[in-house]
């Protein structure tokens, strides 16, 4: 099987990107912004003044890998980030976009991930949507996990069933209909039978997939991929223990909270309290209905019943810094005193994120500078910061927009 997926990948490099465009944008995201990577596996105190060695395996035609280099090297932090990927195509796509950035960081590998810990033991790997399509994920996950340090850790994105209602049959029907095609006529056909799908279709009615509409390497990708499958973050979290690893933590954590998809009444909460963390994060997911992918974190040394950041107490080292991710934090006070609450988008609903008028002054000095001396500053003792700033701390996290790191 691997040969086709080589194929597929060499005919349709993943995701369509433009060498070009480096020149105008940076694209960001989840998993392995390094100050998520800082938070999730190094509990927000990575020495960012000594080296780091990175594997992205499966890193196609670079976007994480182009994220990571190009922050690393911004904030010239030593690194050694290592691609690998069996498809020369998208090798040659990430290895154009480096060259336009001038970025010198990168050691680029025609391999299979499954070959990992040949190129030595790292502090973080990214494995962003290659695990679903491997035909034994388990060895893949097992591949990863022994390629890491000790106390290093993955970032890593699989499919999740539910969001992707309606793709597995609509791969099936095609498959049956168009699978023996060369590929340029299996994606014309495909593409006129999905054109005309009936509305009852349950792809036809899922709004949550869009990547058949980006280009021919997303069509191909969603609907005509030689092998995917989706898991559960039940099957995740299997998957992760049986390797050695421990999920530390899920993107965004709001998804993955039982209670926004469930009434506020006190045996519901009370019943869901009693769950251990991954029973709760699966009820979610069986709630939710919108969760397309799982983006989570794993490492080697956390216990195997960790728990996600939604449940943890806020961190209470005041070495710590917080820091906003893409948000100013003046403006962010300012909104905060005037409406005591933000409206955030995800995954097809709206959330509120409650924040407290009075805890705008705290908001505004989210600015790089660590706990202690916010408090400080608020002129607050030990026990009342930290009661203000389980109030910023919870609802930020869960939105993914609050993270800790001393450098990113
Ligand atoms: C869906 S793309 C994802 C690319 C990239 N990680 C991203 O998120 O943009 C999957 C990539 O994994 C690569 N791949 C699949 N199986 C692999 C394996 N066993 N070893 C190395 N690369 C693999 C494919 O060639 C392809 O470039």
């Amino acid at each position: 099987m691997t040969h086709k997926i080589r194929d597929q990948y060499e005919q349709l490099p993943y995701p369509e990107r433009d060498p070009a465009d480096e020149k105008k944008r940076l694209i960001t995201g989840s998993p392995s912004h390094p100050g998520e990577i800082d938070t999730y596996i190094f509990g927000g105190m990575r020495d960012w003044s000594q080296p780091i060695k990175i594997l992205v395996a499966g890193g196609g035609t670079g976007d994480s890998l182009i994220m990571l280099a190009s922050m690393l090297a911004a904030k010239k932090v030593t690194a050694a980030i290592h691609y690998i990927d069996l498809s020369h195509a998208a090798r040659k796509i990430a290895e154009q976009r480096a060259e336009i950035r001038g970025l010198q960081n990168i050691i680029f590998h025609s391999d299979d991930i499954l070959n990992a810990s040949s190129y030595g033991a790292f502090d973080y790997i990214d494995c962003c949507g290659v695990l679903h399509h491997l035909e034994e994920p388990q060895a893949g996950f097992k591949a990863l996990a022994d390629a890491l340090k000790p106390e290093g850790g993955l970032g890593g994105m699989v499919y999740a069933p539910f969001g992707r209602t309606g793709i597995y049959p609509l791969q099936a029907a095609l498959r049956s209909l168009v699978g023996d095609l060369p590929t340029r006529e299996k994606l014309s056909q495909a593409k006129k039978i999905v054109e005309g799908l009936p509305e009852t279709n349950w792809f036809s009615k899922n709004d949550f997939v869009g990547d058949h509409k980006n280009g021919d390497a997303g069509f191909y990708d969603l609907l005509l991929h030689a092998q995917d499958r989706a898991f559960t973050v039940t099957q995740l979290n299997t998957y992760l223990q049986r390797a050695g690893l421990g999920l530390c933590g899920l993107i965004e954590p709001i998804l993955y909270n039982p209670s926004k998809y469930l009434p506020d009444e006190a045996e519901i909460r009370t019943r869901v309290k009693q769950m251990p963390p991954i029973e709760q994060a699966q009820l979610a997911e069986n709630l939710s209905g919108a969760i397309k992918t799982h983006v989570f974190y794993a490492c080697k040394s956390v216990s195997k019943e960790s728990p996600f950041s939604h449940l943890n107490p806020p961190p209470t080292n005041m070495q710590l810094v917080p820091r906003l991710k893409n948000i100013d934090p003046e403006k962010l006070a300012n909104h905060v005193t005037k409406k005591g609450r933000l409206t955030i988008g995800l995954n097809g609903r709206s959330y509120d994120c409650v924040l407290a008028k009075k805890l705008a002054p705290m908001i505004a000095l989210i600015d790089g500078r660590p706990l202690g001396n916010i408090a400080s500053t608020l002129g607050l003792d030990p026990i009342s910061f930290q009661n203000q700033w389980r109030q910023v701390h919870h609802p930020l996290s869960e939105f993914n927009v609050l993270y800790y790191s001393r450098k990113f």
